[in-house]
């Protein structure tokens, strides 16, 4: 069984973000497959963990990006989410790089906050984009 599903409750409608979005559950359950081997490769676990930083990164630049164009009025609570991921997953990737064993403290944390941000907080953002969007395509 997947590890971290693709549902329809992640999706939001929007073909760059959706494809973002996709990606990191990708990763997730990259990480997740890699733990479930009987010898998990240690060069393939920091290999996921950078790809996360990397990818995340590059993602909540272009949500980011995004409000800032639109005037979002949530932007400083959402870029603080953001910001708080980032933190988390450098020192995850940190520790790992010190010998530490994190692979399932990071599996689960990724889980967890991918659900939690993608279902709440991006989705929060929805009917304000949507209607920037329009607004701007009419303009
Ligand atoms: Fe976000
Ligand atoms: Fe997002």
């Amino acid at each position: 069984m997947t590890f971290m599903p693709w549902t329809s409750e992640l999706e939001l409608g929007f073909e760059e973000i959706d494809r973002q979005h996709q990606e990191l559950v990708r990763l997730t359950n990259a990480l997740h497959e890699e733990l479930c081997c009987p010898i998990p490769r240690r060069e393939a676990i920091g290999a996921v963990l950078e790809g996360l930083v990397d990818y995340t990164h590059n993602h909540f630049i272009v949500e980011e990006v995004l409000f800032q164009r639109h005037g979002y009025p949530e932007t400083p609570a959402h870029q603080a989410e953001h910001n708080g991921f980032t933190a988390k997953a450098m020192d995850l990737l940190m520790r790992f790089e010190d010998g530490e064993e994190v692979s399932i403290e990071a599996m689960e944390f990724l889980k967890e906050w991918l659900v939690h941000h993608i279902c709440k907080v991006d989705r929060a953002y929805l009917p304000f984009l949507r209607s920037a969007l329009a607004r701007e395509a009419t303009a």
